[in-house]
């Protein structure tokens, strides 16, 4: 008795995604606080963005939301007190937990979070920025 095919279907080939390069996609991005997909697992993103100064008060009711600093200095300010991190450094803000990150100068980072998530959380405000696709 034959086993199953192992052999992928051509639409599937087709359909391949796309490499990406963390620093190549941290380049190409021209505005602060602007997150910006790199990759979607199941149904989260993996999002990069350059972050630079200070952002709002807030926090994500719903999600914890990962952080990992690539480039830079960045404190995320917790009502506990600051915590500190640099190149290479994750941190996970856990779900309802008040923050607000701040750099000292530009900062590359790399955020996992849910699908849907909202940067400004809670917040809401003139900082809200809608997820953009990177330009391949
Ligand atoms: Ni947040």
């Amino acid at each position: 008795m034959k086993g199953p095919t192992l052999r992928v279907p051509s639409y599937a080939r087709a359909m391949t995604p796309p490499v990406r390069n963390v620093q190549a996609a941290l380049d190409s991005i021209t505005e602060p606080w602007q997150p910006h997909r790199l990759a979607s697992v199941n149904d989260y993103d993996v999002k990069v963005v350059k972050l630079t100064g200070e952002f709002v008060w807030h926090s994500h009711p719903d999600t914890d939301e990962l952080f990992l600093v690539v480039s830079g200095q960045l404190t995320i300010q917790l009502r506990a007190g600051d915590v500190h991190l640099g190149p290479q450094d994750v941190f996970v803000v856990p779900r309802g937990v008040e923050h607000c990150p701040r750099t000292d100068g530009e900062v590359h980072a790399l955020l996992i979070e849910p699908t849907g998530t909202v940067n400004t959380g809670d917040a809401g405000g003139s900082r809200t920025a809608l997820l953009r696709e990177l330009d391949d």
